[in-house]
């Protein structure tokens, strides 16, 4: 089969075996093309929480899927590539929370949804880039934990007044932005925006016009009458800005910005996992129902 076979073939059996295909703004263009649903890991969260269709194929990585059967857990929730893993979600485990948490008696923990269900578990409240700082601020408390990133930690602790005690968890991908690429690339694009991810580092966000979500940099730059745009983030969020903004320009800053992770997932890999209906992300009854508390807490928070 070539490529269009595939992608018809993946669309006529979804529709078969009633599945949702959800794919977050980093996989592959082929990818994002053949899925109902694009989005940030807080929009395809609630989009898993509210479908009606008996199947969730997830395309991303695996906490997203974990989330997922977290928050629907009557559906079947496949994820194409069971390899696709976070390494900022494994720098956080459910003992290093415990110990932190021993420290800081009583503060609540407000963990970023790149983190494994049993770290959720263990939290009091989710958050995502999204809504971190709102999150935060709806806490009726003076100091927070949080995990598992530490520049996420450090851009909301810029703007709240709570105590903040942060985990020292990164990105990997974001770690590779430079703040020499930004301003090379700003050079290069007199009048250009700078729009980053609050996963990249401290000294990098200062030189951001905007900071945002992977779905906030869609919203922004629709309604920016700026031209151009520096984007901060994993290469896989061009496709749709260029695909919905032709007459605006989107320069990666460094090629550094690939996720191996969220590059895993091939066409084939959906097609296989919709003809066998594997691999399955399956969460531990007792841990999936203390993780959602922490998620259904986070989906509580108003948004813009
Ligand atoms: P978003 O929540 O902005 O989609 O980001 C998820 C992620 O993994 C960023 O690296
Ligand atoms: Fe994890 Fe970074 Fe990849 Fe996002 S871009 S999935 S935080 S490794």
């Amino acid at each position: 089969m070539n490529q269009e076979e595939i992608k018809q073939e993946i669309r006529r059996l979804a529709r078969e075996r009633d599945a949702l295909l959800l794919a977050h703004n980093y996989q592959r263009d082929e990818i994002q093309e053949v899925a109902d649903i694009t989005g940030d890991s807080l929009g395809l969260s609630m989009e898993a929480a509210r479908t009606e269709h008996r199947v969730i194929v997830f395309c991303g990585v695996h906490f997203m899927a974990e989330s997922a059967a977290i928050l629907a857990p009557d559906k079947l929730v496949l994820i194409p590539r069971l390899d696709a893993g976070c390494p900022m979600a494994d720098m956080v485990t459910v003992q290093g929370l415990q110990a932190m948490k021993t420290r800081h008696p009583g503060v609540p923990v407000v963990t970023y949804v790149n983190s494994s269900a049993a770290v959720k578990a263990e939290s009091d409240i989710c958050c995502t880039s999204a809504n971190a700082v709102k999150v935060v601020n709806s806490l009726d408390a003076q100091e927070v934990i949080l995990v598992p990133d530490r520049n996420l930690g450090r851009y909301i602790a810029a703007q709240t007044d709570k105590i903040c005690h942060i985990w020292e968890g990164y990105c990997p991908t974001h770690e590779r932005l430079l703040v020499a690429d930004v301003e090379r690339a700003l050079a290069e694009h007199p009048g250009a925006l700078f729009l980053a991810h609050p996963e990249c580092p401290p000294e990098v966000l200062q030189k951001a016009h905007h900071i945002c979500s992977t779905s906030g940099m869609y919203d922004y730059v629709s309604t920016s009458p700026a031209q151009t745009f520096i984007v901060g983030t994993e290469a896989g969020i061009l496709y749709r800005l260029r695909r919905d903004n032709p007459d605006k320009e989107f320069i990666l800053p460094t090629a550094r910005l690939i996720c191996p992770n969220m590059k895993l997932t091939s066409l084939e890999d959906l097609l296989h996992c919709l003809q066998t209906l594997s691999p399955e992300v399956t969460v531990p009854a007792e841990v999936g129902a203390r993780a959602r508390v922490t998620l259904e807490r986070m989906l509580a928070v108003p948004r813009d």
